[in-house]
């Protein structure tokens, strides 16, 4: 049972103010995290509450960290915190609102996470295991490794957010980071070859290099694959995250970096010259957030690569079902903090699986060194991860958990690419 509950102002990997919370358990049990904060955020998110004012540039959280010190402690006191969803609906019925903008996603998602921590320190299991259904073998992920950063990353470097590695030929998870670790110095390499500053990296560690155009992005990465001695297309593959909602405007989509319009007709047909010219197997945000016209030219002009969507669908399951119903995408991206509670994160995993869309468990842009969602991709058994490169510690944590699963005591299975067909939506 709870029996108190602890926040504090922590810092996020962007030195930004974040929610720190402790959830204490009455058999002395203890559970903590530090809530992630994304900086592409999707328009249809949970509410982030930040302070205002001048203290911290505005970007306090010291009124989250009050709320859950009162009002959402006093609403979790005494509840078996292995009931996650009797927590998670005390603290929704704390706030109630459905964007939890009163006591802010940031002051709940603390609590919620904490409280699940705590349960598996208390019935002595990893994280994986306590959130894990009775039967399920822990499945490790795929990961999906950014290698270059554009957008709200990496100061409009490139129009598009990030351009990943996907290690789609590899057979278990340490073969797989490995693979991505090879792409990445070997991308380094290739800039450094063309005198560009490779050692500045961006807010997820991906090199953060002024490319003069997207395209030119594509090429140095598929260079990258070919010089690691990988077989492109094969045993390592490109990811997009577009993130078209950070740069439409008036109706159509602006490439800055191109001094290009677009129509959403005329991103998509670049979007599948793209597909056709290198080893892609899946664009997230290909259109706005809220181009849902788009979409549909999307599902029949990119037909086979998996179709993202993170802002588009923001871990919300009334979006998720919007899109299964019309066949929008075929892939959803999950970020706790998008939603605000566990519970309704792993409805958004659960609605995808059932309905044939595949799983991408993600941190954000702005994330801590904390591991849970390692934990969450194993035991929810989401098929992939994206958490960024495999620089900078708040990264790292997250790749690091996983090669521990893998090393440990619990036998698991490895999400090999080709494991899930891709059925939903195409
Ligand atoms: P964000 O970026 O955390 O800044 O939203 C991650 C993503 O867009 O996938
Ligand atoms: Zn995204």
């Amino acid at each position: 049972r709870i029996t108190g509950v602890y926040a504090w102002e922590a810092f996020d990997s962007r030195g930004n103010p974040t929610v720190g919370c402790e959830v204490v358990l009455s058999d002395g049990a203890s559970g903590s995290a530090t809530v992630p904060s994304g900086a592409s955020t999707g328009s249809h998110e949970a509410v982030e509450l930040r302070d205002g004012g001048t203290r911290y540039g505005g970007r306090g959280v010291a009124t989250a960290v009050a709320n859950v010190s009162g009002p959402l402690a006093a609403a979790v006191a005494g509840i078996d915190a292995g009931d996650q969803r009797r927590v998670d609906a005390a603290l929704r019925e704390a706030d109630g609102t459905t964007d939890l903008s009163r006591l802010g996603a940031n002051a709940v998602l603390g609590v919620s996470l904490s409280a699940a921590i705590a349960h598996a320190s208390s019935i002595r299991q990893p994280l994986h295991a306590a959130v894990a259904e009775a039967d399920d073998v822990p499945l490790l992920p795929m990961p999906m490794v950014n290698i270059l950063s554009g957008g709200a990353h990496a100061d409009g470097a490139l129009d598009i957010q990030d351009v990943l590695v996907v290690p789609i030929g590899a057979e278990s998870f340490r073969e797989a980071i490995e693979w991505a670790w090879r792409v990445r110095r070997s991308t380094v390499e290739a800039a450094e070859a063309r005198g560009l500053p490779a050692h500045l990296v961006a807010d997820e560690g991906g090199l953060g290099l002024r490319l003069g155009g997207n395209r030119a992005a594509l090429e140095l990465v598929a260079e990258g694959i070919d010089r690691s001695g990988l077989r492109s297309g094969d045993e390592a593959a490109i990811a997009i995250d577009v993130a078209a909602s950070s740069f439409a405007e008036d109706g159509g989509y602006r490439l800055r970096t191109e001094g290009r319009r677009l129509t959403a007709d005329e991103l998509v047909a670049e979007l599948a010259g793209w597909v056709a010219d290198f080893p892609i197997v899946s664009l997230e945000d290909v259109l706005g957030e809220d181009d849902w016209d788009g979409w549909r030219l999307a599902r029949q002009g990119l037909g086979g690569v998996q179709l993202l969507g993170d802002d588009l669908f923001v871990t919300n399951t009334e979006r998720l079902r919007q899109g299964i119903d019309e066949q929008i995408a075929n892939a959803v991206l999950v970020k706790p903090n998008q939603v605000g509670t566990l519970s309704d994160a792993l409805d958004v995993v659960r609605l995808a699986q059932r309905s044939g869309y595949r799983t991408v468990l993600s941190a954000r842009s702005g994330d801590t060194e904390d591991h849970w969602l390692a934990d969450l991709a194993v035991g929810w058994r989401t098929g992939q991860i994206k958490v960024g490169s495999t620089t900078r510690s708040e990264r790292t944590a997250k790749w690091n958990r996983l090669l521990r699963i893998e090393a440990g005591p619990t036998p698991t299975t490895f999400a090999t690419w080709h494991h899930h067909p891709l059925v939903g939506g195409l």
